[in-house]
């Protein structure tokens, strides 16, 4: 990402701030994995949004109009002997050369420096109640500024939550992050595809998942959410990660994996059958679960609000599941008692950004928002049929989603991950291969 973009972006902060304001934002920390080993490391979306500084023991300060500048960064200083061991280090330097501050100072110098620059600002933007540690050594911050306030000194006497104005700015997407996650979403293609043309009767879900990991990290990426790998019944387990069966013939294995990119996400699923060939009773609901996704991505073009392409998804899949003789009654009645919910029991998507489950708001107001060109969502129905008695038994231990990544254009939608082949013919060819 061009260092411009974030410039533009603490700009446009800075000026909804206004003046007397403070901003503060902490960068994620290391966490323990076990005894000497530690987590891979993730930067804060929102931090990394704002300063793309990938590193831990960050504290980013925004002060409107700030004389000696307006962009101030707390980080750890350069030491060539923890550089040894741990990796390196951008320093205070590299903070100001290659991160654009203004100012930088040594991340340990916080608790003297911080309640200076507080001082004298009327609100404090800053997200509080996402990491308690950081809550109070706000709070002691402001409380050191209230003892040297016979002094003269002026405590600042609003807090507003940062996250507010931010996640409105993330909801947006730019050129740039719209070229990453296209970029996400054709690598994750890639990858599924590779997943079909591996798969197999006897293989066990972790081989495909490796399948998938190898094509992330040929491309230098990681995974941005743990792949699902559920062939059979576990395609019906909405979250399963075990990914440890062996694959038996004549079932449908469901992936949901995605790839990230400079922190964007893609987040696709395919649902495909292990031996190659779809049964004609996997046929019938695996085309269901298509006919109402495309209609859902109909739906997902400026004009319409966020709801209207989970409303279209469900009353295909309704109808579908009538017809089938899964579901009894008058259509209208089963859509309004939520009858669908036995066999598709989630939301046909979510904003798609820095994060999986991306940030903004679904509604204002109470209404459901409106879909705006630059917003970007997944598109995601599903069929999960258990092993119920009343089920035909050909139907049984089904599970289906396919989801794609689709940004919302001036003109109607681009789906990002069209590369991912999804008709019935088009997947058996590729597997045919
Ligand atoms: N991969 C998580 C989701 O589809 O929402
Ligand atoms: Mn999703
Ligand atoms: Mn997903």
């Amino acid at each position: 990402m061009n260092q411009k973009e974030f410039i533009r972006r603490r700009k446009n902060l800075l000026k909804m701030m206004g003046d007397c304001s403070i901003a503060i934002l902490p960068s994620a920390q290391i966490k323990q994995r076990n005894r000497d080993v530690e987590y891979p490391f993730r930067q804060d979306s929102d931090f990394l949004y704002l300063t793309g500084f990938n590193e831990p023991d960050a504290v980013l300060v925004l002060i409107p109009g700030r004389e000696q500048g307006e962009f101030v960064l707390f980080c750890r200083e350069r030491d060539p002997k923890k550089e040894l061991w741990n990796g390196r280090m951008l320093g205070l330097e590299g903070a100001v050369e290659e991160i654009g501050a203004d100012d930088a100072f040594p991340i340990q110098d916080i608790d003297e420096i911080l309640p200076g620059l507080m001082e004298g600002h009327e609100k404090v933007y800053y997200t509080m109640g996402k990491d308690a540690a950081f809550d109070n050594k706000v709070v002691s911050w402001v409380n050191k500024i209230k003892d040297h306030k016979r002094s003269g000194c002026h405590v600042p006497s609003e807090f507003i939550a940062l996250d507010f104005y931010l996640h409105e700015m993330r909801l947006f997407k730019s050129r740039s992050e719209i070229a990453l996650m296209r970029k996400a979403a054709k690598i994750s293609a890639e990858a599924h595809h590779n997943a079909m043309k591996m798969a197999k009767p006897g293989l066990y879900e972790y081989q495909l998942e490796a399948g998938f990991l190898q094509i992330f990290r040929h491309y230098g990426y990681e995974a941005a959410y743990p792949s699902i790998v559920g062939s059979g019944k576990n395609g019906c387990i909405l979250h399963y990660t075990e990914n440890n069966a062996q694959m038996q013939d004549g079932d449908l294995v469901l992936i949901d994996a995605g790839v990230e990119v400079e922190g964007y996400a893609s987040d696709v699923s395919r649902t495909f059958p292990v031996s190659g060939r779809f049964s004609d009773a996997q046929k019938i609901l695996y085309q269901l679960v298509l006919d109402a996704q495309q209609a859902a991505i109909e739906k997902a073009v400026p004009g319409n609000h966020w709801n209207d392409p989970h409303d279209a998804a469900v009353r295909v899949i309704t109808k579908g599941l009538k017809r089938l003789g899964l579901l009894q009654g008058d259509l209208r009645k089963l859509i309004k008692d939520n009858a669908y919910k036995r066999f598709f029991m989630h939301r046909t998507g979510h904003w798609l950004g820095l994060d999986v489950h991306d940030v903004g708001d679904y509604k204002i107001d109470k209404r459901w928002r409106m879909l705006e060109a630059g917003m970007v969502i997944t598109v995601e129905p599903g069929l999960y049929i258990g092993s119920d008695e009343d089920i035909p038994a050909c139907y049984r231990n089904t599970g289906i989603r396919i989801e794609d990544d689709v940004l919302i254009t001036k003109q109607g939608n681009d789906v990002l991950s069209k590369h991912a082949v999804k008709s019935i013919a088009d997947i058996e060819k590729m597997m045919a291969r």
